[in-house]
């Protein structure tokens, strides 16, 4: 049968000031649709496999937030990290637990913080993953039609072989801007949704090959759930694991991988530019979320509490976003250096 690892651990840097280590943006009503990223995540799923199935990986910090805002979790469908250690610890985390459930397990791994606009496509595509999945020793991973040299995403090449399912050639996570436009203009390339399907035994195989480091302890058995022994063995294994997502551990290195080509209106939001992609443009281009009154402004994003009034003169291409106790006014082509941002604002504090 079918479960979800859906991973909510991330802290959002890149969206700071809105997205913060306190409240990252998966919690928030991001789109101004009346519920978070995570709750609109977690639903996307309830055609795909039952509740009880779910399980989202997150830091310990966040526990009550998930709970909160997803009320029909047990407490051990919440598995909570100690440290952020990317995904591929907390991939590995929740795979482990899935298996003691069901060895014969297929999971769709999902991140919390993307949109996807044709459920009905989403779910055809999932579903037709999974039984390719259960079928074979494959790590499935679905691609997207590039459209810009965006530095944040995987690229990935693949063998045109007539198939649905294409076999990769190269994958290459998060490739330097003069590689992404090179990538790009080849036409060769899709971009990684970051969205993988494959049975447990397969994902297993590539852990012990790939990361042995955390299989070594994940191997000795996680003890029973909210015991103090499964807090420290937790604790442990974190300890021991590298900081390293899944796409840099496993899918840049492992042989096995397929995509599968996806057409669901897509996109990750996971930048100011990402955010200002998709929104709903003004006639001067503009993106707009509060109370904002603008003159001889151009293809800004505005997103400012509704109780300030916010008045610009003058500025293109910028954003100005302002959340809780900061506001930031950066031009787009900057938003890099958001990063930047967040850790001097650290230091300050
Ligand atoms: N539990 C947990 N722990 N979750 C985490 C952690 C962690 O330490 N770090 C990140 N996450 C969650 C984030 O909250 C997000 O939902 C998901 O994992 C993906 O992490 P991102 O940090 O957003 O990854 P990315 O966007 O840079 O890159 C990935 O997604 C791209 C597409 O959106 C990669 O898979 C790229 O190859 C891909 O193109
Ligand atoms: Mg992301």
């Amino acid at each position: 049968s079918t479960y979800v690892i859906i991973m909510a651990g991330g802290i959002g840097t890149r969206f700071w000031p809105f997205s913060r280590v306190s409240n990252p943006k998966q919690f928030h009503d991001v789109l101004g649709v009346g519920e978070s990223m995570l709750q609109t995540t977690v639903k996307r799923f309830e055609e795909i496999c039952p509740p009880e199935n779910i399980f989202i990986v997150t830091n310990a910090d966040y526990r009550g937030l998930v709970k909160q805002q997803i009320s029909f979790l047990r407490d051990d469908q919440i598995l909570c990290e100690p440290i952020g250690r990317n995904t591929a610890p907390a991939i590995a985390y929740a795979t482990y637990k899935i298996k003691q459930l069901n060895y014969k397990a297929n999971i769709v791994v999902a991140p919390a913080d993307h949109v996807i606009l044709n459920q009905v496509a989403f779910v055809n595509t999932i579903k037709y993953a999974l039984d390719e999945a259960a079928k074979s020793d494959i790590l499935i991973t679905l691609g997207i039609t590039p459209s810009r040299p965006d530095t944040n995403y995987g690229y990935i090449q693949y063998l045109e072989d007539g198939n649905e399912l294409k076999k990769v050639k190269t994958f290459t996570e998060k490739p330097n801007l003069e590689i992404a436009k090179v990538f790009l203009e080849s036409g060769d390339f899709v971009w990684n949704a970051g969205i993988f399907i494959w049975n447990v035994q397969s994902i297993m195989r590539a852990f012990h090959e790939f990361l042995p480091e955390i299989t070594e302890i994940f191997d000795e058995g996680i003890p029973v759930f909210n015991t103090p022994e499964e807090n420290a063995f937790i604790n442990r294994a974190y300890s021991h694991c590298r900081n390293i997502s899944i796409d840099y551990g496993i899918m840049e290195k492992a042989s096995n991988v397929y995509m599968l080509p996806s057409n669901f209106g897509w996109s990750d939001l996971g930048t100011w530019n990402s955010l200002y992609a998709i929104g709903d443009k003004d006639s001067q281009g503009n993106v707009i979320d509060g109370e904002v009154m603008l003159y001889d402004t151009t293809n800004c994003i505005v997103k400012t509490p509704q109780e300030r009034l916010v008045v610009v003169d003058g500025l293109h291409d910028f954003i100005i976003a302002e959340y809780d106790n900061v506001l930031m006014i950066c031009p787009k082509k900057d938003e890099q250096r958001v990063k930047d941002f967040l850790a001097d604002a650290k230091n300050k504090k």
